[in-house]
């Protein structure tokens, strides 16, 4: 095999006049003489200079947009503007060619909507190059942040027999034959002679496992694909998405959200320092993009200043109750332009109330704690009531601009009695969570976790608009395409 050197090393050495070999796909083909060169490693292409005095015309022909080539030939230094090396082509030859009459992808630009359509080639784009790079490394510099601290990465299972948020919006996962399942004496589906023996689903989450394993590991993460049935069809829900949950014994809740935010800090600094020139490219993109919004709708900040902006400064830590306190006396909230006015104490925020609060009150990143018990998951920390009788949670929820809600955690209850009690109000099944319940009969203790949206943070980071464009093959309702 010969030495093929990625373009990525080859923009980045300062060592010209050597032979060497490049592999990638043609982006454009110009003057039949320049081509732009791409093999993924990086946003820029290499130019490759062809003599096309000295070589065969059927060759130049087949130097279409999309064709998979292998060159090999002089790097040196390059006069033309945006580059400082190129490569003078001695040999190049065709490996894949791609029919430019029947290519979808052509060399200008593309609607965002269209590119879903053909997710199996957007990867060939500028954008979602960026974006899958940048992708890899929050990826990577998620495990690094977890492992630097002790965290030990947990595998819990994507099968499950438990709905971890009771919300009802699982997939399930059966090998019954669907037009004929067996049925029990009473006419139901009987799952007993199911493959598990049982209804099983795919897990929401893996929180539940998560803590078995804090409770004798001390601090585990997940990082995996959790799935839910809801029927949003948003710009930030997928029914297939990646979450982190680590999930910490001896923690209470302000040490939760000191580890959320130092998680959030970390991995937006690391990519801002590994992926520069992806970000410089999706800053351009967007400002490019909210050009064609009016004034008033564009963000004060770029890209790459937002980023920068969510590191230097504390995240806006308050209580719901405060927030409906601000909320209530808002200006949109005063002159009806809330879609859901904000009339008293206890109902869910939606999402314009949590951009209000972060794009137009704190201008930062807020975490807000100690939601109604009513509106939050079985397994969170019950507050003593407060003095106007109100019942919380220990739960935190982070907000980010342009995003919403991209952690949910809580610190969770560890007094059985609290659990059990709030598992019936509820409806939880207690019997079919007696391995949870086991975790607070032996050796439970105070501890607490969240989850992290991996594609809200991938959203959030590369300025996208569509969480369906920050995953590579997005699962939505009326849609599994690919
Ligand atoms: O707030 P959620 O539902 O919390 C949990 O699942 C807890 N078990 C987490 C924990 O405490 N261990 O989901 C957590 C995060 C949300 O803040 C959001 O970022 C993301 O997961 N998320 C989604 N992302 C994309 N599509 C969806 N449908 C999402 N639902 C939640
Ligand atoms: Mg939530």
């Amino acid at each position: 095999m010969s030495q093929r050197i990625k373009i990525k090393a080859l923009l980045e050495s300062k060592e010209t006049d050597r032979e060497v070999t490049v592999k990638g796909w043609v982006r454009t083909f110009r003057n039949n003489q320049f081509i732009a060169l791409n093999d993924g490693s990086t946003n820029s292409n290499l130019q490759v200079v062809v003599d096309f005095e000295n070589t065969d015309a059927a060759l130049l022909k087949r130097l279409t947009t999309g064709a998979a080539i292998s060159v090999v030939g002089q790097l040196v230094a390059s006069l033309g503007k945006g580059q400082t090396v190129e490569v003078k082509a001695k040999e190049i030859e065709i490996l894949g060619d791609c029919d430019p009459e029947k290519y979808p992808l052509q060399p200008k630009k593309h609607s965002l909507e269209f590119l879903r359509e053909i997710a199996h080639l957007r990867f060939r784009t500028n954008t979602f190059g960026a974006i899958f790079r940048v992708r890899n490394t929050l990826a990577f510099a998620v495990h690094q942040f977890f492992q630097e601290r002790g965290f030990i990465y947990l595998h819990t299972p994507i099968i499950t027999a438990s709905d971890a948020e009771g919300a009802g919006e699982t997939f399930h996962v059966t090998n019954f034959d669907l037009a004929n399942p067996p049925k029990a004496d009473n006419g139901e589906v009987d799952f007993k002679q199911d493959f598990f023996g049982r209804a099983t689903n795919l897990t929401v989450s893996g929180q539940l496992e998560g803590e078995l394993g804090a409770m004798a590991l001390s601090d585990i993460y997940t990082f995996g694909p959790t799935f839910r049935a809801e029927n949003s069809n948003t710009t930030r829900h997928l029914a297939e998405f990646w979450m982190i949950e680590p999930e910490m014994a001896f923690y209470d809740l302000v040490d939760n959200m000191d580890l959320a935010e130092a998680l959030l800090k970390y991995v937006i600094g690391y990519t801002l320092d590994k992926n520069k020139e992806d970000l410089e490219f999706l800053t351009q993109r967007l400002t490019e993009e909210e050009k064609q919004k009016p004034q008033q709708e564009r963000s004060e900040m770029t890209l790459l200043e937002k980023l920068q902006f969510c590191l230097e400064n504390d995240f806006q830590r308050l209580t719901y109750t405060e927030a409906i306190d601000i909320l209530k006396e808002s200006t949109p909230n005063k002159k009806k332009k809330f879609q859901y006015p904000i009339e008293g104490w206890g109902t869910d925020l939606q999402s314009e109330h949590e951009r209000y609060l972060v794009e137009k009150h704190f201008k930062k990143p807020v975490i807000l704690t100690d939601y109604p018990k009513a509106i939050k998951a079985f397994y969170m920390r019950q507050n003593e009531p407060d003095a106007k009788g109100h019942e919380t949670v220990r739960a935190m929820d982070i907000l980010f601009p342009g995003i919403g809600e991209i952690v949910g955690g809580s610190q969770r209850e560890e007094r059985l009695e609290k659990l059990e009690q709030r598992m019936d109000e509820m409806g939880i099944p207690k019997e079919e969570l007696w391995w949870y319940l086991d975790t607070r009969r032996f050796g439970a203790c105070p501890h607490a976790g969240f989850g992290l949206g991996f594609e809200r943070l991938v959203l959030f980071v590369t300025g996208m608009g569509n969480i369906r464009d920050v995953i590579p093959f997005p699962r939505f309702p009326k849609n599994a395409e690919f």
